[in-house]
């Protein structure tokens, strides 16, 4: 099988390589539903400004990017090296990822697939190697794996949450947790596109996701691709529709899930879960268990991202408030486990108590991963 290939019909990040260079490419989120424009990528520091700007955003896409970005970034080190004659050892090509790696873990905060797959390649870097190409070939492919294990768990993903769907119901997502945020089908919107499929008569009600409009930019438009009936919406019309709109269940993502069950996801989520309480609707977080951080007891700790007064103030440039006025902008909010019906992971669904069930299901296989993370 192609490694580059995606199941959905929208590519979102892949690699590309000829004899003279290699590219981390990409859709550049922020042009979309306008226009479709790739990004073909030869430097980390190119790929740290991409994740920064959200031209690649989603917390699966970001970790699978940060694991092509450190493959990229050994390779040049190895073609400068080379093209200088000089003979850089694995120590020194070792040293240079794991800058690249710290440094592309600072771009964003939140979502802990990043740190997750930046640690992936730095186990892999630390096996022993006989030279510099075979540490460069090492970690391309390992970056290909986590991207091939991504569209894996998506599709799991999906078929676990399909089961949650009955045919004919109408459902509500924020954000956007679709083939766009992962290298497969997506997270939240795996299930709906299973569900879909499988001749399931669904409709999808969409948040439109201010400030960035990831609802309405992006899952209006890979679901409107995919032939799934939507409607748009505010993010203030939700509760209205949940009590009007004969809404059956909420599906989003996730950002970082806590050991109990606390869910970090786009701003906004919160007072989704909280509506859909209110109403009676069941609440699904959909997330692979590299987005689980066994780590963090609660989400009280987890790191929520701050982002810039313009995305509040202005929309495509033209402002929209007061010059001066005080803004506040976290990019994400934590949801406490207690809203949380279900938890759909590559490996099952977690239902409540979470801290048990999250520790059997995601545990034992990142328990590296997790150590790693603490030190
Ligand atoms: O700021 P973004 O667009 O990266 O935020 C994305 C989200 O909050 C998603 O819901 C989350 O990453 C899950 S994506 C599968």
């Amino acid at each position: 099988m192609d490694k580059n290939k995606q199941s959905q019909n929208v590519r979102t990040v892949w690699w590309e390589e000829d004899a003279s260079s290699a590219y981390v490419c990409m859709i550049d989120q922020t042009l979309l539903p306008g226009r479709v424009v790739t990004l073909r990528l030869t430097h980390e520091n190119e790929v740290a400004h991409a994740i920064t700007t959200l031209q690649v955003r989603g917390a699966p896409a970001i970790g699978v990017t940060a694991a092509f970005g450190i493959a990229l970034a050994l390779r040049r080190f190895a073609q400068e090296q080379r093209t200088a004659n000089a003979d850089a050892t694995v120590e020194q090509a070792c040293e240079r990822v794991q800058g690249v790696g710290a440094m592309l873990c600072q771009t964003r905060p939140t979502a802990v697939n990043l740190s997750w797959a930046v640690q992936r390649m730095m186990r892999r870097a630390a096996s022993k190697y006989a030279s510099v190409a075979e540490l460069v070939r090492a970690l391309r492919d390992e970056a290909h794996t986590i991207a091939t294990e991504d569209a894996a768990a998506c599709a799991q993903m999906g078929i676990y949450g399909a089961e949650l769907i009955a045919d004919g119901d109408t459902l509500l997502t924020h954000c956007n947790a679709g083939a766009l945020a992962t290298v497969g089908s997506g997270t939240a919107l795996a299930p709906l596109y299973t569900a879909h499929k499988a001749g399931k008569h669904i409709h999808v009600f969409v948040d439109e996701t201010r400030p960035v409009l990831q609802g309405a930019r992006l899952t209006a438009w890979e679901l409107q691709q995919a032939g799934v009936p939507l409607t748009l919406i505010t993010d203030s019309m939700a509760g209205h529709f949940m009590r009007y709109g004969n809404i059956k269940a909420v599906f989003v993502g996730a950002d970082r899930i806590a050991a109990n069950g606390d869910v970090a996801n786009k701003i906004g989520t919160y007072s989704v879960a909280v509506l859909a309480h209110a109403h009676a609707i069941p609440f699904y977080v959909v997330a692979p268990c590299s987005t689980v951080d066994l780590t963090l007891a609660s989400g009280e700790a987890i790191p929520i991202e701050q982002r810039s007064r313009e995305e509040i103030t202005r929309i495509h440039g033209v402002p929209i408030a007061p010059e001066g006025v005080h803004v506040a902008n976290p990019a994400f909010d934590v949801t406490p486990h207690r809203y949380v019906t279900a938890i759909v992971t590559e490996r099952g669904i977690a239902r409540p108590v979470y801290k048990d069930i999250l520790h059997v299901l995601c545990g034992a296989r990142d328990a590296e991963e997790q150590l790693l993370r603490k030190e």
